[in-house]
């Protein structure tokens, strides 16, 4: 009877969580406050081995909140970098192949057009290519974003992935109330877009076969 109800929670718990499980060595680059990191951290279900979170900025340019956030990581265990720039994995990292890589809600805070195309757009394809050297061959890649018409216009994941040697992405929907302290903040500003937006998603990219 007990194995019964222990099998069901585990089995809606994974439904949940959807690709947030089995993370193993785990990179995160643009946490910008490093609070999605720390959330994950607090998650055993999401069965991270390691971690390496990095940001953006650079160390000098770092709020109190983000120290000390850093701090806590590295206390638990995981590595922090800071001014780690996504689309140029190799001049932060030596080879190395992590099982996850993660960007959360990635902006880069222009919406000046580069080479014609959506910066955002531009800078997507140059993470995700940057990241192939970097990835398992079973490895998986998870950005997560606002699910709407304008931000996958935006982000065109699809044309991405196929530029950068992946297998089209699927989609999840992302919920942001599973990851309890995760603060969202925007590139720009201290605010979060997630309070303008109701819908979410976490797009899984894997290597081409
Ligand atoms: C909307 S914020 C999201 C921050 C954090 N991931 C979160 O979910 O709260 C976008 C982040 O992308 C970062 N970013 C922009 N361009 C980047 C790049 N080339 N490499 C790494 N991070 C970048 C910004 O510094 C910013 O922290």
């Amino acid at each position: 009877m007990f194995d019964v109800i222990g099998q069901t929670v585990k089995a809606f718990s994974q439904i949940r969580l959807g690709p947030w499980q089995g993370l193993g060595d785990t990179l995160l680059v643009g946490e910008g406050n490093l609070s999605f990191a720390k959330s994950l951290l607090r998650q055993p279900a999401v069965q991270i081995t390691h971690m390496t979170a990095t940001t953006y900025e650079k160390e000098k340019d770092l709020s109190e909140e983000v120290r000390q956030n850093a701090a806590l990581l590295q206390r638990c265990g995981a590595l922090v970098m800071h001014g780690v720039d996504a689309t140029h994995l190799e001049k932060s990292f030596r080879p190395y192949e992590f099982d996850t890589i993660i960007f959360q809600f990635p902006n880069v805070g222009s919406r000046e057009a580069k080479h014609g195309h959506n910066p955002n757009h531009v800078m997507i394809r140059k993470f995700l290519r940057s990241a192939v050297p970097y990835l398992s061959s079973a490895g998986k890649i998870l950005i997560s974003a606002v699910d709407s018409p304008h931000y996958q216009g935006a982000f065109q994941f699809d044309d991405a992935a196929t530029f950068a040697g992946y297998a089209t992405p699927e989609s999840y929907p992302f919920d942001p109330s599973l990851f309890p302290g995760y603060s969202h903040t925007n590139t720009n500003d201290d605010e979060s877009a997630l309070d303008e937006h109701s819908r979410f998603a976490t797009w899984v990219f894997r290597l081409k076969k």
